[in-house]
């Protein structure tokens, strides 16, 4: 599953004006959008985080500043670094992931595939291990 957690770069259409960035569902990433939100005024102190997800997969896009992502199946674990407006990590559901060392700027956008459920959430690693590994 962790190899299925991929950066993908998305198509860029700056000009003499500034940077334009395009993410379409279903295109760009493998998902149609249902839900966005970003996460702002976090710092290096802080993990976010710290859940799988049942049924949603995600892409996570630091639109400015930077932040890490490191996601663990249960059996590896991988450091993604965000630090361009144009890259951005695809999560499929089921990975454990934590967002940490926010640069003081980090806006970090997230796009998610299905509406919020906090049902859908495994918020216990133990819990989480025991999921993963039953299967
Ligand atoms: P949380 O899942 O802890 O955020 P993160 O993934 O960044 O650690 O969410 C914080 C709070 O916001 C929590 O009370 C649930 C709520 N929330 C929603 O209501 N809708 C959403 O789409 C999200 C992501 C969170």
């Amino acid at each position: 599953m962790i190899e299925q957690c991929k950066l993908i770069e998305f198509p860029q259409k700056g000009d003499y004006r500034g940077h334009l960035v395009i993410v379409e569902g279903n295109q760009d990433i493998p998902f149609h959008i249902k839900r966005v939100f970003y996460i702002y005024g976090s710092d290096r102190e802080v993990i976010r985080g710290k859940h799988a997800n049942y049924n949603t997969e995600f892409v996570l896009i630091n639109v400015a500043g930077t932040s890490k992502v490191r996601v663990d199946d249960g059996r590896q674990q991988k450091i993604f670094s965000l630090d361009r407006p144009h890259i951005g990590i695809y999560l499929p559901k089921m990975v454990w992931k934590d967002m940490y060392d926010f640069s003081e700027d980090s806006v970090l956008l997230v796009l998610a595939s299905e509406h919020y459920d906090e049902k859908e959430y495994i918020r216990d690693y133990a819990e989480y291990l025991e999921i993963v590994n039953e299967k």
